[in-house]
């Protein structure tokens, strides 16, 4: 029975080949959103107002990778608003919005 591990060495690559894609396209949805939600006003190169740009907060962030409850916690902070002053574009964002976009800075947003 040496041949069941075989049968799944190509299986297991395609696996493989799947996930990575997958995972670039769930980062390309996040960067939609942060289009759409009007991040990229303030976030983007070059930024406006005090805000840092992604890259910034990217690398601010990383910090937090693999920490679903610093995660959460950041996502309250910025929907909250308080600490920030008022920027509507934070506030506006609902729970789920705000989270996926912090993971989504988490994880290293691309700049632009
Ligand atoms: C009107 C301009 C503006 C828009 C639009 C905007 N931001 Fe910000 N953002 C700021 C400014 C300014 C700061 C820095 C505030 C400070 O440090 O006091 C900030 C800070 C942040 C921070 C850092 C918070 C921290 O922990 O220090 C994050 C994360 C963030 N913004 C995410 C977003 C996301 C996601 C969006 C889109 C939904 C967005 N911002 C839209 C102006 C904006």
């Amino acid at each position: 029975m040496t041949t069941g591990r075989h049968r799944w060495g190509p299986w297991r690559t395609l696996g493989a080949a799947i996930v990575v894609a997958g995972t670039a396209m769930a980062a390309h949805a996040d960067m939609q959103l942060a289009s759409d939600k009007g991040c990229y006003n303030c976030h983007g190169t070059p930024p406006r107002k005090r805000a840092p740009t992604f890259a910034q907060l990217a690398a601010d962030y990383a910090r937090y990778r693999g920490d679903d409850g610093a995660v959460r916690q950041l996502a309250d902070k910025l929907r909250s608003g308080s600490i920030f002053g008022h920027i509507d574009a934070h506030e506006r964002l609902s729970a789920a919005d705000a989270e996926r976009l912090v993971r989504w800075i988490v994880d290293g947003a691309p700049p632009s």
